[in-house]
């Protein structure tokens, strides 16, 4: 028999190289928390179950309550011979109240143990993220509406297009979030599940409740199959899912301000606060944090692709490669709730430069499929009216002039039933004001859907 909790059976200590190999403790020290209410839950329902005494579960739980309060002194003494923060806290727990300690694990298994302490992990993680989140779109929606009246070009392959709404576009940001935060508020009912009760893998021969367990730890459901219990890892899958999807919003948007910071766009300045220099260039300026916001969009999306890999050939039930979901996970919680946050302070301090959304809005003929459709309302089929308008565009371009700059004399030598009414469609300005089919650009339309966010957001 070795020194482990587990080692019965075995007359050779662990390998020191297996030990290391094999020790989770550097990491899921994380779930200390989660593990001991975890265990207090599981020793108060053995206790009424008649499994365990009163006397011992109240030692049992007034020990682990020690144990954390040792934690977060900073008082606990690691030995990374223990393998995981479970076997730690156990071995904690027997040194402190001796062998009732050697009760709690009655009825329970590292594997169901474990399982539990990961999902009440993240379930807390994401209603954080959700909050989170509220405070990027608050940023985002503020932004919109400090900027209303501003327009700029919206783009199709990165080619000027048509003339939007500055807060059209940043409120394009708030709806992919919305879908963010809808998706995380969804996946909680399935994180949300007590596995505590699926013991190793076939349930237990203890008279358990194991929805007495779940209504202590505050989950609304209990697993319906130990197997499944205690080897599914799908929660795990869609949230690195969501996160991803999440980081590649949060990256487009990363992207944009980049451009946008850029001397030839120069829409936007980054402050200070959220920009880095160059160490050989002095007169730089960067914008590293939508850099990296972008960069750590890959690494994400690493990780569910690796946890995707990691099981897709498990048997079931447990196996130990489980042991590598925590990583990735842990990570992935960093990482995205860094980005969200640091988005949401960047947005709420950049400044934007009005004279360039302006300039950049000439030259581009932003208005010529509004000419089009007037040519429709005069009863030119729309493929015609496509087609003078196209030449009409060559003939300005070689003029070096902009729609609105020429004659009607000269309008009409490409699209014959034009009238003077034309130059009303052809402004920016009233390019934009036309937009007002339902979630358009108009600035009725944007005013309702600003006004929509806010209320949703609380603002
Ligand atoms: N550290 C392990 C993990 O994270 C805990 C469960 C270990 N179970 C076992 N039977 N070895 O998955």
């Amino acid at each position: 028999m070795t020194d482990k909790l587990w080692g019965g059976r075995f007359q050779e200590q662990t390998a020191a190289e297996v030990e290391e190999f094999t020790c989770s403790l550097p990491f899921d020290r994380r779930l200390y928390r989660q593990d001991i209410r975890g265990s207090q839950a599981h020793a108060r329902m053995l206790a009424k179950q008649g499994i365990l005494t009163e006397a011992e579960a109240e030692a049992i739980i007034r020990g682990l309550e020690e144990i954390r309060q040792e934690i977060e002194a900073g008082e606990f003494p690691v030995d990374p011979a223990l393998e995981d923060i479970h076997m730690a806290l156990e071995t904690r727990l027997i040194q402190k109240i001796g062998e009732t300690g050697r009760k709690l694990h009655t009825a329970r298994s590292r594997n169901d143990q474990v399982a539990l302490d990961v999902r009440l992990y993240l379930a807390e993680e994401v209603e954080g993220l959700i909050a989170d989140l509220t405070e990027l779109r608050r940023a985002g929606v503020r932004l919109a509406r400090r900027h209303f009246g501003e327009i700029l070009p919206g783009y199709t392959h990165l080619q000027r297009a048509q003339p939007v709404l500055l807060a059209h576009h940043l409120l394009a940001y708030d709806e992919m979030w919305r879908r963010d935060q809808a998706r995380l508020k969804e996946s909680l009912a399935r994180i949300r599940v007590s596995p505590l009760g699926a013991a190793a893998l076939a349930g237990t021969t203890f008279p358990i409740d194991p929805a007495y367990t779940a209504e202590l730890v505050g989950f609304p459901q209990v697993f319906r199959n130990s197997m499944d219990a205690v080897s599914d890892r799908d929660f795990i899958l869609e949230f690195l899912a969501h996160a991803a999807i999440l980081m590649v919003h949060l990256s487009r948007l990363a992207e944009e301000l980049i451009l946008w910071s850029s001397a030839e766009f120069g829409f936007v300045e980054i402050s200070d606060a959220y920009a880095t220099g160059s160490s050989i260039m002095p007169q730089k300026k960067n914008p590293d944090v939508a850099e990296l916001i972008r960069g750590k969009t890959g690494r994400v999306a690493g990780h569910l692709v690796g946890l995707l890999m990691t099981l897709k050939g498990l048997p079931l039930a447990y196996n130990r490669d489980l042991q590598e979901d925590k990583e990735p996970l842990f990570d992935t919680v960093d990482t995205v709730r860094a980005s969200v946050r640091l988005m949401a302070g960047m947005l709420g301090s950049l400044t934007f430069k009005p004279e360039r959304l302006r300039q950049a809005l000439a030259g581009g003929y932003l208005s010529a499929t509004d000419l089009a459709d007037y040519l429709v309302t005069q009863g030119v089929p729309f493929r015609t009216a496509h087609e003078q308008v196209g030449r009409l565009v060559g003939y300005a371009a070689f003029q070096g002039k902009e729609l609105w700059e020429l004659s009607l004399e000269e309008i009409q030598r490409f699209a014959s039933q034009a009238g003077p009414e034309v130059f009303d469609w052809l402004t920016v300005d009233k390019v934009v004001a036309r937009r007002t089919s339902p979630g358009g650009t108009a600035p009725e339309r944007v005013r309702e859907a600003l006004r929509r966010a806010e209320k949703e957001l609380g603002l």
